[in-house]
């Protein structure tokens, strides 16, 4: 058997396949939520992540304890971007910086400056969710901790570095660190230097389908396996979600509506378009690359709203399900952490307009689910804009279990969305999957398939003109909102 961890922002995942890669259990824990010292930061301490990936494999031992004695190979999936900053003895200096911190803008303008070949090289506009903005903060800001890095850790790189004593990191989490030359799938020196930083500071890469390292004694042992286990380079949990649903070839996706929202797609080369905020990355699997338009608060713009109401995420997507007959007066923007795609603007702010005395939460929720699914069309159109087509397509995340915003993702993309049978596996599928391919060598291409569909969702063709007409008003109003926020 094999397990896939997944590191995500509100929790850990792990998961059991066996050698035929179907489910055979999973268990999970909750992350302590991210603080917001200041608004538009993000922080999370490593020793949560640590903590909460011991509880959730070992739950899995008590459920599953002789299926997780047999296991082999285990892959590694995380929320991508994140600083961590190791000092000597890979001492934790101080908490995370997030992937939705939005800190780092000056920094990003600055560096940019300072080597005018950055976006080429990484083929990546320096955004202040990447890695190495954060760092740039840092130099600037707390010129003691930058004085004590060795190393810079994605957060699954730390659990890896827990797990196995090493330090390594795979492609597609390395290129979310603005100092990958993505074309080339190495550290560039150039991109480093700009955070006065050297290979030395910097993880070993290898390929996510390969061995990164071997699990401790200690862990064999604790989860009584009989060893040796080798732990897979592993993922982003984005690309680990590709894996995940067997969007590894040209032209298929996925829709996820998770804290962050993305539009996914695969591609046979490096395919850069920095206009429009796209992200173009390594994907997990050697000689594949893949584009993403990346929204900072998709469910987490509906957590907020459930935050400030007082009402439980599902009770207000229901509600909101049964009073639907079309769009209404109120419009929501989803940038209550900023924004990557299509805007990189770290500043920008969420709003509602077009409220009345008779608005309830029902109507609110609503207003949200449909903002959200405007700026996955607003993904999209970035994505179309860099000659990328999509031709298939599966949702995935918390947020796919909402029948009516799967409803207007279809009837906005204008595309049928396909929902796997299985539920929401995350990353923790994909990463399996990787510790699958680490452990036995088997072919990328034949491992990651697409799972069972339960169903799928066609575009509503009697809501697309009405939509058409609310996504316009949608993209006008970000401008004039802005302007008048200067
Ligand atoms: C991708 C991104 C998010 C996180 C969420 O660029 O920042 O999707 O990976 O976990």
């Amino acid at each position: 058997t094999f397990l896939g961890i997944d590191i995500g922002t509100s929790g850990v995942k792990a998961l059991l396949i066996d050698d035929n890669g179907r489910a055979i259990g999973e268990a999970s824990a909750p992350a302590v939520e991210p603080v917001r010292p200041q608004p538009g930061w993000s922080e999370q301490n490593p020793a949560d992540w640590w903590t909460a990936t011991l509880d959730a494999v070992d739950k899995l031992q008590q459920s599953h304890g002789k299926a997780l004695a047999a296991v082999k190979g285990i892959g590694l999936s995380g929320h991508m971007h994140g600083a961590t900053l190791l000092g000597d003895n890979d001492d934790v200096l101080r908490p995370c910086i997030l992937w939705n911190d939005g800190r780092s803008a000056a920094e990003c303008g600055e560096m940019e400056q300072a080597l005018p070949s950055l976006r080429k090289i990484a083929g990546n506009i320096a955004m202040p969710g990447f890695t190495a903005p954060k760092i740039a903060w840092v130099r600037k800001h707390e010129p003691d901790i930058y004085a004590r890095i060795r190393k810079v850790l994605l957060p699954k790189a730390y659990v890896r570095l827990l797990l196995t004593g090493e330090h390594v990191e795979d492609m597609s989490d390395a290129s979310g660190t603005l100092w990958l030359d993505v074309a080339k799938r190495d550290w560039s020196d150039a991109l480093l230097g700009v955070t006065g930083l050297t290979r030395d500071h910097m993880p070993r890469l290898v390929e996510g389908s390969a061995v990164s390292a071997q699990l401790k004694p200690e862990f064999v042992s604790r989860w009584g396996m009989s060893g040796p286990v080798v732990v897979a380079g592993g993922a982003g949990d984005n690309a680990a979600a590709a894996c995940g649903i067997g969007a590894i070839r040209p032209g298929e996706g996925f829709v996820s509506l998770g804290t962050s929202g993305v539009l996914f797609v695969s591609n046979e080369t490096f395919s850069p378009n920095t206009e429009g905020a796209v992200h173009a990355f390594c994907h997990a699997i050697p000689d594949t690359w893949h584009q993403m338009g990346v929204i900072l608060s998709a469910t987490d713009s509906l957590n907020w709203l459930s935050r400030i109401t007082g009402k439980k995420q599902a009770e207000l997507s229901g509600e909101a399900e049964a009073q639907f007959i079309g769009p209404g007066e109120a419009i929501f923007l989803p940038y209550l952490s900023g924004e990557r795609t299509p805007h990189n603007n770290a500043g920008a702010r969420g709003s509602f307009t077009g409220l009345s005395q008779s608005t309830d939460t029902a109507q609110l929720a609503q207003a949200v689910m449909e903002g959200v699914s405007f700026a996955m069309r607003d993904c999209q159109r970035v994505l179309a804009d860099a000659g990328t087509s999509i031709n298939r397509l599966l949702a995935v995340g918390g947020g796919s279990k909402s029948n009516l915003w799967l409803n207007m993702l279809a009837t906005n993309l204008d595309m049928e969305i396909a929902l796997p049978e299985d539920g929401d596996f995350g990353g923790a599928l994909g990463a399996a999957r990787l510790g699958l391919c680490a452990a036995t060598g088997a072919k990328a291409a034949e491992v990651m398939t697409m799972p069972p569909v339960r169903t799928t969702i066609a575009p509503d063709t009697k809501l697309s003109a009405a939509y058409s007409d609310q996504y316009a008003r949608y993209r006008a109003l970000y401008p004039a909102i802005e302007e008048a926020r200067q």
